[in-house]
């Protein structure tokens, strides 16, 4: 994990080094402890603010470089609006954003966690320091010629100024945890397909056993016996083995039944014999997304100790054309014993999950299954990066995971499933076929496809991250192209379902 970043907590008192970071409202207000800090500098951020028409408008800053009065070498005055507008995702935005305006070079930093009402409450405060830990992430292990001006610094200590420093340590250990998640995701997501293939990715996975979580890694042999076919036919391409692995926390009642989230971990995917285009193709490193945050997911759940029993279960392939790859036209049979006519090679999401999924319910007899997949181009046509597209047979899942995106900023839009599209993919020689007709549709055939492959009984939700999950836009939080998306936000259903 690149984390070059010391965060620490202190009390507001002491003068500040390096940056220093305070925020007001639209009237230009600052808390007392922060204009305590100013001093003398006030009347010149008052003037500064007054050249510069600043007014303390949400997201607006206004900057001043050695500011007279104060040990900071550089003052940033971050506007955030409307005090009683501000909601708690705002906070870690806010982290992010505030974040984002240290320069390059700078090795020290401190944030006042202050508003003009006073100072921020212990969630909040911990919110922010999560805000600029997702912020501060890059992604640079293989770069290794910088020009001296270009170079971070080695570490980075931003010193986040609290009230309650005791308050603000417990209320960020949880988040700390969700940060390690996400952050753990995005390094998965980034890594090259050479570095990271099935056996490599498996392999990381038991980084999880320090944290107690169960994991288990099932290779060709076992799954062979299993019969997990159309998960074996997507992998025989290529020369890495594929590999499932099961990790299981239970932080819950014991023998109470847990919840699974299945991840799509196509560590590379070529479309195989009905080969991409080369545009863009290197993007399908991070065809893995879907694993990635059912194990960011898993460690966010561990470290922070949660009263859930979760399992999460990961198909890893890589799909790849060679002498040995599965053909269209194939005919495979399921683990759950249904036969699929491969139509298209590069449909090979589905094929994946359909063993997996399959594996996951026999086993575990879970309360709800969630999956994860960047599964299919439609999905970015019909959504855009904003939103991811989910699909569900149960209103309360789907409800519970619509509102868990509105309070984490990972937005979900339910799409439909119905016996109309279903038909779309029965096959002429086998039980179904992989693709549907035509290109219409495609997130949902591909939908379709999955829920033959769930019973009804089982509370079920897809979700289609391929405009999410990695080369998605670029946010106060986010400037990773691996985003790590969902992590956030299956921990918060997780939060809100069981542990409230
Ligand atoms: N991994 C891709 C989907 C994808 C595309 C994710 C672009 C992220 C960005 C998936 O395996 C795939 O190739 N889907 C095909 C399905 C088609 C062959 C029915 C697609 O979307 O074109
Ligand atoms: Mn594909
Ligand atoms: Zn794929």
């Amino acid at each position: 994990m690149t984390d070059a970043l010391k965060l620490g907590f202190s009390p507001f008192a002491g003068p500040a080094k390096g940056v220093l970071v305070v925020f007001c409202d639209d009237g230009l207000e600052f808390g007392s402890a922060t204009q305590r800090a100013l001093g003398a500098a006030s009347e010149t951020v008052a003037r500064a603010a007054a050249a510069e028409r600043f007014t303390g408008k949400k997201n607006s800053t206004l900057e001043l470089v050695v500011p007279p009065g104060l040990r900071a070498t550089r003052l940033v005055v971050i506007g955030v609006g409307k005090i009683a507008e501000l909601k708690p995702i705002d906070f870690i935005r806010l982290g992010g954003f505030s974040a984002g305006k240290l320069p390059g070079a700078a090795s020290d930093a401190t944030v006042f966690a202050e508003l003009p009402g006073g100072a921020m409450k212990p969630e909040q405060a911990a919110s922010l320091a999560q805000g600029v830990r997702l912020r501060a992430y890059a992604f640079d292990r293989y770069k290794t010629k910088r020009k001296d001006d270009e170079r971070p610094p080695k570490t980075r200590n931003v010193t986040i100024a609290v009230d309650d420093v005791a308050a603000i340590r417990k209320a960020y250990v949880p988040r700390s945890a969700i940060t390690d998640g996400v952050l753990l995701a995005r390094d998965l997501v980034n890594e090259p397909a050479n570095v990271l293939y099935p056996e490599e990715f498996a392999r990381r996975t038991l980084a999880l056993k320090k944290l107690r979580v169960a994991v288990e890694v099932l290779d060709v042999r076992a799954m062979k016996k299993l019969g997990m076919n159309a998960l074996l036919g997507v992998g025989q391409g290529s020369s890495h083995q594929s590999r499932v692995v099961v990790m299981r926390w239970n932080g819950g009642r014991a023998g109470e039944a847990p919840v699974a989230f299945i991840g799509k971990g196509v560590c590379f995917d070529t479309g195989g014999i009905s080969i991409k285009p080369a545009a863009s193709m290197e993007d399908m490193k991070g065809d893995m997304a879907g694993a990635a945050c059912v194990v960011g997911l898993m460690h966010a759940l561990a470290a922070r100790k949660a009263r859930v029993n979760a399992v999460g279960l990961i198909g890893l392939v890589e799909n790849m054309p060679d002498g040995n790859a599965q053909r269209p036209g194939d005919i495979v049979k399921s683990m759950s014993g249904q036969t699929i006519e491969i139509i298209n090679t590069d449909a090979e999401g589905r094929l994946v999950l359909a063993d997996v999924i399959w594996y996951a319910a026999q086993r575990f007899k879970p309360k709800f299954m969630i999956d994860l997949a960047t599964l299919t181009g439609a999905i970015i046509v019909a959504l855009g990066q904003e939103y991811a597209g989910m699909f569900s047979n149960n209103n309360q899942l789907a409800e519970r995971l619509s509102k868990a995106g509105l309070e984490t900023g990972e937005l979900v839009w339910r799409m439909p499933l119905a016996p109309e599209y279903d038909k779309m993919i029965d096959s002429k020689f086998a039980d179904m076929k992989n693709t549907g007709g035509s290109r219409w549709g495609g997130a949902i055939t591909a939908a379709q496809f999955i829920k033959r492959f769930v019973d009804d009984k089982t509370p079920w939700a897809h979700v289609d991250i391929a405009g999410t999950g990695f080369d998605s836009r670029q946010t106060d939080i986010n400037k990773s192209w691996g985003s790590g998306w969902g992590v956030r936000l299956l921990n918060r259903l997780v939060e809100d379902s069981y542990e409230r």
